[in-house]
């Protein structure tokens, strides 16, 4: 089970990088555009952050097969070949997909919304999928069960493409589509810093400092 940061904010990047096992980063155009910086230059000093063994998923915009491919040349030779080219769902799509996997290229399909476009994508020979859980459910569709949809479909006629589920708007979907076997995920700053606090812990901590001291005096380490 993976988890990347879904954010381009290089300064919490390198911060979370420091202190969590993290697998990689993932964009998108909007999230670039978000942090206003020339976007080329955030990429490249997000993979100077997480170095060149961990993935980087950066996004075309290009619309047809020909431009698509352009761009993801252009990307490769900037970030290196460990960075998934992140290409939408769109008919033209699909055939970059299939001609980057026949080149080597890594890919992985993104603005998924159902089991049958990830099918597909699987097919052109994506390497993931991203299935948008929260935009699912705020069509009221369920988002869960769309990547629970997809794994089971990959499990069942042995795709090696794997379901990357983003999107999150909270840590119940995140528990959710790990226990319906996504085979990754990509979490916002926000999620990510939920899912790994808890109130209980800090009082834990808190108290286990109180109690010490109380006894051994402030300052008094285990040493
Ligand atoms: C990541 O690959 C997606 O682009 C991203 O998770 C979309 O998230 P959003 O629905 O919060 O914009």
């Amino acid at each position: 089970m993976k988890i990347l940061l879904d954010t381009a904010n290089a300064a919490y990047i390198k911060k979370i990088n420091d202190l969590f096992p993290i697998d990689g980063v993932t964009t998108n155009p909007s999230i670039l555009a978000k942090n206003g910086k020339p976007f080329m230059e955030v990429l490249q000093e997000i993979r100077s952050i997480i170095g060149p063994d961990r993935t980087l998923h950066a996004q075309v915009i290009s619309q047809t097969a020909e431009e698509i491919l352009v761009e993801a040349d252009y990307l490769i030779s900037k970030l290196g070949a460990n960075t998934f080219i992140k290409i939408p769902v769109i008919p033209e799509g699909y055939k970059a997909m299939r001609l980057l996997h026949e080149k080597g290229v890594k890919v992985t399909a993104t603005a998924v919304f159902t089991a049958q476009q990830a099918l597909m994508a699987a097919r052109a020979g994506a390497n993931y999928v991203a299935p948008y859980v929260n935009r699912i459910d705020n069509i009221s569709g369920d988002g869960v069960q769309v990547v629970a949809d997809i794994a089971h479909i990959f499990e069942s006629f042995g795709f090696a493409t794997e379901v990357l589920a983003a999107s999150f708007k909270n840590v119940d979907q995140v528990q959710k589509c790990c226990l319906v076997k996504a085979h990754a995920v990509t979490v916002s700053e926000d999620v990510f810093d939920s899912l790994t606090k808890h109130p209980l812990t800090d009082w834990s901590v808190n108290k286990f400092v109180e109690d010490w001291e109380a006894v051994y005096g402030k300052g008094t380490k285990v040493s």
